[in-house]
């Protein structure tokens, strides 16, 4: 490991020129290789591949030495830190695999921005729409990267309107394709009035031809006569239709600029970088339950959005994943456990610079700092420099697949519980208490986090689970304004009454019919499906 230097900018200007963001996208629309792409344009990798080991192939559900190999790699690669023109980006890496997507959602709430990739043949798909759905709660700029050019894909157009219909933002066109498969000639940036042409076989950034007039006629011998009178009239069309790009406008989360490319080919991804380090915000102020903190304040404070454990069986070793949300972090200083009131030293914090990680003395808004754990810390917790803040929870989602989780080995009582307790804090998958018979129920999202959870409860902890069907539909976080109206829900519906990891009432619907039955017997209550509202 190596040791960073101490920054000589001034605090603001370390501040302002972070831009921490997450590439997210549906499986298989080019995340990975737009992400090792952009690695490449920071020299934070030199050679393609390297991004790619972290993948977990979405064929080998129950490879569990692959998980672990990659639960190794991706700890390196959970954070992809590099300098470019000026600019510190944090790319925070996201698992693509849906099963785990609860952790995507958490990584969502530390970042500033978000890139969305979609495959331009394809369109919008099912999980594009839930990351989206989270960006939209939280108010997330976003940039719309359509990939794939390079393969025959739908009409531009068309596929603006569906993703302003299915994701429900307004978008802008800031770069124009021409033509699209085999036809691909290249796009058109309409930001910078610049043509870009596309050449397969050259992975080379050609520079850009300026056109401020788009009838100048050498336009057809860049492109041919008929793409170049098709481009003339989609920029005319998309000048009458859309209003000028207003950055405010997407730094509110209300209008997506949208860039077209190949990631494969390498093609429109330095412009996207361009413009996206011009334009994506650098930290903005965070809630916390008490107030709202500023980045410019001096004093830390920061939340743990991830905890990687048992990297290495033989040690008990964790990282907690700590996003800066003002002050600047030092190396030795002490701070506080705002949930515990403890204070900590920390001697030997890390960043991540793509494949390798460093010591550092110091870290800013927007930085994300590994901190090394012996089981302190929990997802959500917050640390500062004395003050009483708390972040805000990190949003649980409900569950999709439900199972009690019995012990499948009387001796091992002790290290299941354990087990248990840390791989829910680790935010493996949730864990709610039945009040009818004090059963433990685990709730995930995909099969695959049962399978994880039952492999890593026997070789990291030596105790043995099993999981058992339960008719479940929905968990529900219930409030309601009066409090003897919660208390009379939970006299009736006490069958289905349990409690979460933080003790609040969840409502357990074993379907819509009961859950609906339910909402309308208690117009009062309002049930949420998110733990944070
Ligand atoms: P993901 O992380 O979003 O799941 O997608 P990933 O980047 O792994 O890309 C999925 C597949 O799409 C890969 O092919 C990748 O090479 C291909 N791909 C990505 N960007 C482009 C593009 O711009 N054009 C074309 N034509 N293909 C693209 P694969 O065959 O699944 O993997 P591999 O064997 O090539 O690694």
């Amino acid at each position: 490991m190596q040791l960073q230097k101490k920054s000589t900018m001034s605090f603001k200007q370390e501040i302002e020129r972070r831009r921490t963001f997450a590439i997210v996208s549906h499986p298989d629309a080019g995340k990975t290789t737009l992400t090792e792409k952009l690695l490449l344009f920071g020299g934070a990798i030199h050679v393609a591949g390297a991004v790619k080991s972290n993948k977990i192939k979405k064929t080998a559900t129950s490879d569990f030495m692959e998980i672990e190999r990659q639960r190794g790699i991706s700890v390196a690669t959970s954070v992809m830190g590099f300098e470019y023109n000026g600019y510190k980006v944090n790319i925070l890496d996201t698992p693509g695999h849906q099963d785990f997507q609860e952790d995507t959602f958490r990584t969502l709430t530390a970042v500033d921005s978000v890139i969305i990739v979609i495959d331009a043949a394809k369109g919008v798909e099912p999980q594009t729409e839930k990351l989206m759905g989270v960006c939209r709660m939280r108010k997330t700029p976003v940039i719309i990267f359509i990939n794939k050019m390079d393969r025959p894909a739908d009409d531009t157009f068309g596929l603006l309107e569906d993703i302003e219909k299915q994701l429900q933002i307004s978008t802008r066109p800031l770069s124009w394709p021409i033509s699209s498969g085999p036809g691909f000639k290249g796009v058109y940036n309409i930001f910078e009035s610049s043509l870009q042409l596309f050449n397969p076989n050259i992975q080379e950034i050609d520079p850009a031809i300026k056109f401020n007039n788009l009838a100048d006629p050498e336009l057809e011998t860049f492109i041919g006569k008929s793409d170049a009178a098709t481009l003339r009239d989609d920029i005319e069309l998309i000048q009458g239709v859309y209003p000028e790009f207003d950055v405010n406008e997407y730094l509110a989360g209300d209008l997506a600029p949208v860039f077209f490319g190949s990631a494969l080919y390498n093609f429109g991804v330095q412009e996207l970088l361009d413009a996206f380090v011009r334009i994506a915000p650098f930290p903005r102020p965070q809630k916390a339950q008490e107030r709202e903190v500023s980045p410019y304040e001096e004093k830390l404070t920061g939340f743990v959005f991830k905890i990687h454990a048992n990297i290495d069986p033989n040690h008990r070793s964790r990282i907690a994943f700590l996003k800066i949300c003002s002050g600047t972090f030092e190396r030795n200083k002490v701070y506080k456990h705002a949930r515990s009131g403890k204070t900590f030293r920390i001697s030997s914090p890390t960043a991540f610079m793509a494949s390798k990680r460093e010591v550092i003395d110091e870290a800013y808004p927007g930085d994300i700092v590994g901190l090394p754990d012996t089981g302190n810390f929990i997802i959500g917790d917050t640390l500062t420099e004395g003050e009483d803040l708390h972040y805000k929870g990190l949003p649980s989602f409900s569950p999709e697949m439900f199972r009690y989780i019995e012990n499948a080995d009387p001796m091992k009582f002790k290290q299941l519980e354990k087990g248990v307790d840390q791989l829910m804090d680790e935010g493996v998958a949730q864990l709610f208490t039945s009040q009818l018979n004090n059963r433990k129920i685990i709730g995930c999202v995909g099969q695959l986090q049962f399978e994880v959870i039952q492999y890593r409860l026997e070789h990291e902890y030596g105790a043995k689970c099993r999981f058992e069907p339960i008719q479940m539909y929905k968990a529900c976080w219930i409030e309601a304004d009066d409090q003897a109206i919660i208390e009379e829900f939970k006299k009736r519906k006490y069958q289905r009454m349990a409690k979460d990891k933080q003790n609040r009432d969840v409502f357990m619907a074993d379907s819509q019919f009961i859950l609906e039955m339910a909402q309308q017997d208690f117009k009062d209550i309002r049930f949420h499906f998110t733990s944070e509202f």
